[in-house]
């Protein structure tokens, strides 16, 4: 990832910090169910499966799951994702708080039928822009094989002892 790139992400996080930021008058998505309801943003995205471009749909992940490939990909997590999808995955990031649709309780995700490496690939590198969704695009900021890394670390740690 570039360092020009990794600046903006700061700056979008920043962003999300200040309360000039989000959605005036409506009330954040998740305030209802609480940032752990198991929909969690993620239910337009499961229902969009049938249109996922068909370049993603073979996706099959090149990078070996080793140790170091995995505590890259926590290094990642923590510096782009964490903000919104808290540390540990429980969509519990207070950059989440102002925004329309709850991040994603990727514990949740992790233990999902639905989540093949393709479905994960699909959304962490095109984010919500087809759902209107302020899930970022990653595909122009982290190299392939960083996604994948991201990918391997989520599936290393996100467990939901109750899903
Ligand atoms: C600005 C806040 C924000 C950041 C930063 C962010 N996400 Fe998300 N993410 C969301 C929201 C909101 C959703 C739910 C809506 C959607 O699926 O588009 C979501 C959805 C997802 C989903 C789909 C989950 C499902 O069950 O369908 C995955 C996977 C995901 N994010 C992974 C990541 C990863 C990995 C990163 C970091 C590389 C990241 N996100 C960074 C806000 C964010």
């Amino acid at each position: 990832m570039d360092l020009g790139k990794r600046g903006l992400l700061a700056l979008l996080s920043a962003a999300l910090m200040s309360p000039a930021f989000g959605h005036a008058g409506e009330p954040p998505a998740h305030k209802d169910g609480g940032p752990a309801a198991a929909e969690s943003g993620s239910a337009a995205r499961q229902m969009m499966i049938g249109s996922m471009p068909a370049k993603y749909r073979a996706l099959a992940n090149p990078v070996a799951p080793t140790g170091q490939a995995v505590r890259r990909g926590a290094d990642l997590y923590a510096a782009l994702c964490a903000v919104c999808h808290g540390a540990t995955g429980l969509g519990d990031g207070f950059g989440g708080e102002a925004l329309g649709t709850s991040p994603a309780t990727l514990v949740h995700t992790m233990g999902a039928p639905y989540a093949s490496d393709p479905y994960l690939y699909w959304s962490i590198a095109e984010g919500g822009v087809e759902l209107n969704t302020e899930m970022p695009a990653y595909a122009d900021v982290l190299e392939p094989d960083e996604i994948w890394q991201v990918i391997l670390y989520m599936r290393a740690d996100f467990r939901c002892e109750v899903c």
